[in-house]
């Protein structure tokens, strides 16, 4: 008999999601164990294929988080409850379910933690746009790392790359508030290859990086690059942003979500441009740390015409 250990499973929290199904992806890739928690098995295994374990349950179940931890030896943390369902339950789902989940790990034998969290949480532009309620899960849960034994890793995300897809619509680009001078994003797939390295790794404790692609772009550059690559013209349409904010007032007492994208886009909108300036250093931070090939814009547009 030969002397092989089994390899414990890494834990994908929102593995069937936006970034988490690339985390698996690439984790599954590298020939890692992973296990997936799911509140619809059927629908996971079309996400994510054959390979992963999954686990059927809610994240705010204490028995689905104790089965979820058992016998895994990592995880990574990329739940969001930022849909027209979930949104009412967001502090339970994303703050208080996690806070539960790094309360167990530790009993439960967890090395290792990564968390996805916003690209970078800075006080002063918090106050400024009065975002407290949209960034403080984020703040409390890296403030709880921090406080933690564990060995964790924060990866602040920047906006996918998607925002500038999400946004075409019969040869226009139609941008709510028109965007920022320069926005940093970055392709799903990246965010999905980091996170599969850092959560690999044992030398990134207490580490937080800002996961950038190579450049921080406007939306009207971003229309006329992926008009070059499709060679098809995309007209660039700044859309006002005042009837968002009062549907989103009218809307808030019986379903905060229209509030909540109204402050992702405030947010997008405002965005810091001394942070977007840094983005070049990010992205250099990320290459030195990081074995990967980034995906450019360019690429993004060709990836997405093959599928
Ligand atoms: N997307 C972005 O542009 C962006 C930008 C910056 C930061 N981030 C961060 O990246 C992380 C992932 O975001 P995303 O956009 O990839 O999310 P997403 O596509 O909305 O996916 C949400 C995930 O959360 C899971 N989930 C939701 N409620 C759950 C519950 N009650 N129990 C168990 N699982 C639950 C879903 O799993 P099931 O549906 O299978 O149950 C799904 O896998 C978040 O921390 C977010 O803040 C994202």
């Amino acid at each position: 008999m030969t002397n092989q250990t089994v390899k414990k499973p890494i834990l994908v929290l929102g593995g069937t999601g936006h970034y988490g199904r690339h985390i698996v992806r690439s984790l599954v890739g590298k020939g890692d164990p992973v296990r997936v928690l799911s509140r619809n098995a059927t629908i996971a295994r079309q996400v994510v294929g054959d390979r992963p374990e999954i686990i059927e349950g809610d994240i705010t179940s204490f028995e689905s988080v104790r089965t979820s931890l058992n016998g895994a030896t990592a995880i990574v943390i990329s739940v969001s409850a930022l849909k027209w369902k979930t949104i009412r339950h967001i502090d339970l789902i994303e703050r208080d379910s996690v806070l539960k989940v790094l309360e167990e790990a530790p009993k439960a034998g967890i090395e290792r933690v990564v968390y996805l969290s916003g690209y970078q949480l800075r006080e002063d532009v918090i106050e400024g746009l009065k975002l407290h309620q949209f960034a403080r899960t984020m703040q409390e849960l890296e403030a709880a790392l921090s406080k933690s034994n564990l060995n964790w890793t924060v990866l602040g995300c920047a906006p996918s790359m998607e925002l500038f897809f999400a946004m075409l619509r019969k040869g226009a680009m139609m941008v709510p508030g028109g965007g920022p001078p320069a926005l940093p994003t970055i392709s799903p797939v990246d965010v999905g290859e980091i996170a599969a390295q850092a959560v690999l790794r044992d030398d990134l404790r207490g580490e937080r990086f800002r996961l950038t692609g190579p450049e921080a772009l406007s939306f009207p550059e971003a229309a006329r690059r992926i008009s070059a690559v499709t060679d098809r013209p995309i007209k660039f349409k700044r859309m006002p942003l005042t009837p968002i904010k009062i549907a989103a007032a009218l809307m808030r007492p019986f379903n905060p979500f229209l509030q909540h994208l109204f402050w992702a886009i405030k947010l997008m909108n405002h965005f810091p441009q001394d942070i977007a300036a840094e983005v070049p250093a990010a992205h250099q931070l990320l290459l030195e740390t990081f074995d990967y090939v980034p995906t450019t814009l360019e690429m993004e547009v060709r990836h997405r015409s093959e599928k």
